[in-house]
C-alpha cells in the first residue's frame, strides 16, 4: 500500500515516523475522514473546509490544502485500481521538535502530513436494521468542534459500546445527549427532527450537514436543539450519521426498545434520500 508521507509516496512499511513527532507525544493534530461515491469523494470542499477550520483553531500553519486533492489522486491511482469505493484519511500533526516541551516548536519546523487511501468494505448493512446504543457522560475536553486526533474518551466509550453488545456510544452532556463517539446523533417526534445545534460539543458533521439540506428539501421540520435524556420516552425514531456510518437506525437506548425495535419511517426515507444525493453528488 502506498501511502503519502511529508512530500514522498511511500510504502507503508517505509514510513518513519519520529518519536518526537507531536502527533505521537501529544496528540498534537488533526484529520479528516472522507469516502467516495462512485469513484468521487463526497463532498470535498466541506471536508476541506472543516480541515482548515481545525488546522486554524489548534494554530498549524499549513499552506497546501490545495495539494491534497493531487496527492489523494495519485493515492487512489497506486492503490485502488479495481472501481471500489474508498475511504481516505488526512493526518496533520505539527510536527516533531527535540527536545519534548509543551510551548509550540520553533518556527520553520514543518507540519506532518499523512494521507492513505482504502477500499471500503463491501456494505452489508440493511436499513430495516436499527443498532442499540449506549449512553457514556461526555468526559472529551471542550472544543468537540476540533476535529482532534486526541480520541482517548472516544475508543473507551467505543469499546464500551462494543462490549455490550452496542454499536456506538452517545455522549451526554448536563443531561442532553450530543453525539455519537463519532457520529452525529438525530431523533424524531412528532415528525419534527431533532439534533443538537452546532456549539462546542459536538463536530459539525458532513453528513448532518447534508442531512439538514435534505429535511429543507422535503419540507421536513428541523429543531437543532439537544434531546434530554429525560424525554427519550417521548421520541419515535432516532439515528446516527457518520461519513462511513451514512445513516444508520438506533431501536434501542441502553435497556430502552424505541417503538418495538423497529427503525423508524422517516429514518428511512431520509436514508433513501441519501444515499440518492451520495451517489449521485446532487444537492
Ligand atoms: N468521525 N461526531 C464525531 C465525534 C465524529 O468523529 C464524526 C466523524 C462525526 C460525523 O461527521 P461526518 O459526518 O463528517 O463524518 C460526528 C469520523 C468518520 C471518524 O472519526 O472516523
Amino acid at each position: 500500500m502506498i501511502v503519502y508521507f511529508n512530500g514522498k509516496y511511500l510504502e507503508l512499511n517505509d514510513v518513519k515516523v519520529s518519536p518526537f513527532d507531536r502527533g505521537f507525544q501529544y496528540a498534537d493534530g488533526v484529520y479528516e475522514v472522507m469516502r467516495t461515491y462512485k469513484g468521487k469523494f463526497f463532498r470535498y470542499e466541506d471536508h476541506m473546509q472543516r480541515l482548515a477550520y481545525s488546522l486554524n483553531e489548534i494554530k498549524i500553519k499549513f499552506d497546501k490544502l490545495n495539494d491534497l486533492t493531487v496527492i489523494l489522486a495519485r493515492l487512489v491511482d497506486a492503490n485502488n485500481q479495481n472501481n471500489e469505493e474508498i475511504t481516505a484519511y488526512i493526518q496533520v500533526t505539527r510536527g516533531a521538535a527535540f527536545p519534548r516541551k509543551h510551548s509550540f516548536p520553533p518556527e520553520g519546523v514543518p507540519p506532518t502530513v499523512f494521507v492513505s487511501t482504502s477500499a471500503l468494505p463491501q456494505n452489508t448493512f440493511s436499513i430495516d436494521e436499527g443498532i442499540k446504543v449506549i449512553l457514556e457522560q461526555d468526559i472529551r475536553w471542550k472544543r468537540c468542534d476540533i476535529k482532534s486526533i486526541s480520541l482517548l474518551p472516544s475508543i473507551l466509550a467505543n469499546q464500551h459500546a462494543l462490549e455490550q453488545s452496542a454499536g456506538e456510544a452517545v455522549w451526554v452532556n448536563d443531561g442532553s445527549l450530543t453525539e455519537g463517539s463519532h457520529t452525529n446523533f438525530f431523533g424524531v417526534r412528532e415528525g419534527v427532527l431533532y439534533t443538537a445545534p452546532l456549539s462546542n460539543l459536538i463536530l459539525s458533521g458532513v453528513t448532518r450537514k447534508v442531512i439538514l439540506e435534505i429535511c429543507d428539501s422535503l419540507g421536513i421540520q428541523v429543531k437543532e436543539s439537544a434531546i434530554k435524556e429525560n424525554e427519550l420516552e417521548s421520541f419515535d425514531e432516532f439515528f446516527i450519521t457518520g461519513t462511513t456510518t451514512e445513516v444508520k437506525p438506533v431501536v434501542q437506548i441502553n435497556n430502552l426498545i424505541i417503538s418495538s425495535g423497529r427503525p423508524g419511517v422517516l429514518t428511512g426515507k431520509l436514508y433513501e434520500a441519501f444515499i440518492k444525493i451520495a451517489y449521485s453528488h446532487s444537492l
